[in-house]
């Protein structure tokens, strides 16, 4: 829980500048955009992002949309080809997200894009939330403002009936104007549309001067499926096996620790990394995708990562470790 007590406030002229100190030190804010409400965190604190989306209740760390304040801004996370620019320029600020390669020391966590090398960005056109972002000059990994599986909410009031009591605050700005999710356009290969929303596909097809190419998995799904071949990948998987609640450890093997006591075999390990050593959730997903990474990049013949409870946020950790453990095709 991150904060027993929800403070709600109205848009004014100091709303932004007490959002942007709440971010700043982590914390959870509500925020109208022109599509839906979203829940913010400062997307390059990965302990922020991990409370996201405990007090979102997500099974799974899907990747997060990172909001930011303007086209400089957001090339500061990504990299932009001719069409992805043609697409910003035409349609920013507003309801259109484009899912890109992340950018030459991308400072958005590996836990808001859930491990990918591409990173979803979006500038949003309601004047609180770019005053919040201007005022925070940070990417905010921002999701709808409901619990998983409820309806995106375009009033504070739907925010509070599903967050109150898990968020540090809400900035009331009023009902949004577009009440559906952004259009989200991969431009990765062939300009993709991931999900349809605000901005129709016919502007952007007008813009871009081709038709665009259909995804082929359910990226709303709490469960997303690997895309076609060539096209997205849904999850990180590390090319070192992956060995799945491990009680001791075998010779050449690295070790993803959890908690205060290490098994056995692990001072023979070829690198030990501890998610939490005092067995906290939320510091061991904010540290899941880093601790595999680095793990990785140490030649072992495989990585055991020993139990984590499934509860809280272990349920999105198992979910990711088992992604990560399941063969490769
Ligand atoms: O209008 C909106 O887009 C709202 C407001 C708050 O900006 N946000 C929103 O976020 O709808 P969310 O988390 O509910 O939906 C984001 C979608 C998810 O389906 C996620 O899978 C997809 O974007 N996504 C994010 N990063 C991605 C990536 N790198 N590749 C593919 N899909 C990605
Ligand atoms: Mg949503």
């Amino acid at each position: 829980m991150t904060d027993p007590s929800t403070q709600l406030i109205a848009a004014d002229a100091k709303a932004a500048e007490i959002a942007a100190q709440t971010l700043l030190r982590g914390g959870l804010v509500a925020f109208p955009t022109e599509t839906v409400y979203g829940l913010g965190a400062d997307a390059t604190n990965p302990q922020a992002i991990a409370r996201l989306y405990q007090a979102k209740g997500r099974p799974a760390f899907n990747p997060l949309i990172a909001h930011v304040a303007d086209l400089a801004a957001a090339q500061a996370i990504a990299r932009f080809d001719a069409q992805s620019l043609k697409l910003a320029q035409a349609f920013w600020p507003g309801p259109l997200t484009l899912v890109l390669p992340k950018a030459e020391g991308c400072p958005v966590a590996d836990l808001a894009t859930a491990g990918l090398d591409t990173v979803a960005v979006r500038v949003p056109a309601h004047p609180v939330a770019h005053a919040i972002l201007q005022a925070l000059g940070r990417p905010v990994a921002a999701p709808s403002a409901n619990l998983s599986g409820h309806v995106s909410p375009t009033t504070a009031a739907h925010v509070a009936s599903d967050l109150d009591g898990r968020i540090d605050l809400i900035v009331d700005g009023g009902p949004v104007r577009v009440g559906v999710e952004s259009t989200i356009v991969a431009c990765l290969k062939a300009p993709t549309m991931l999900r349809p929303g605000g901005v129709p596909r016919s502007e952007i097809e007008r813009v871009l001067g081709i038709a665009l190419a259909e995804a082929v998995e359910d990226i709303d799904s709490d469960t997303p499926q690997p895309l076609a071949p060539g096209m997205l990948a849904s999850h990180y998987a590390p090319r070192t096996k992956v060995r799945l609640n491990a009680s001791q450890l075998a010779d050449g093997e690295a070790l993803l620790a959890f908690g205060p006591s290490v098994i056995s075999g692990s001072e023979h390990a070829t690198a030990v990394l501890n998610l939490s050593p005092r067995g906290d959730l939320v510091e061991a997903a904010a540290n899941l995708f880093g601790h595999l990474r680095a793990l990785d990049g140490r030649g072992a013949h495989a990585i055991a990562v020993m139990p984590i409870p499934d509860e809280g946020l272990g349920e999105a950790i198992n979910d990711r470790l088992r992604r990560a453990a399941a063969p490769q095709e």
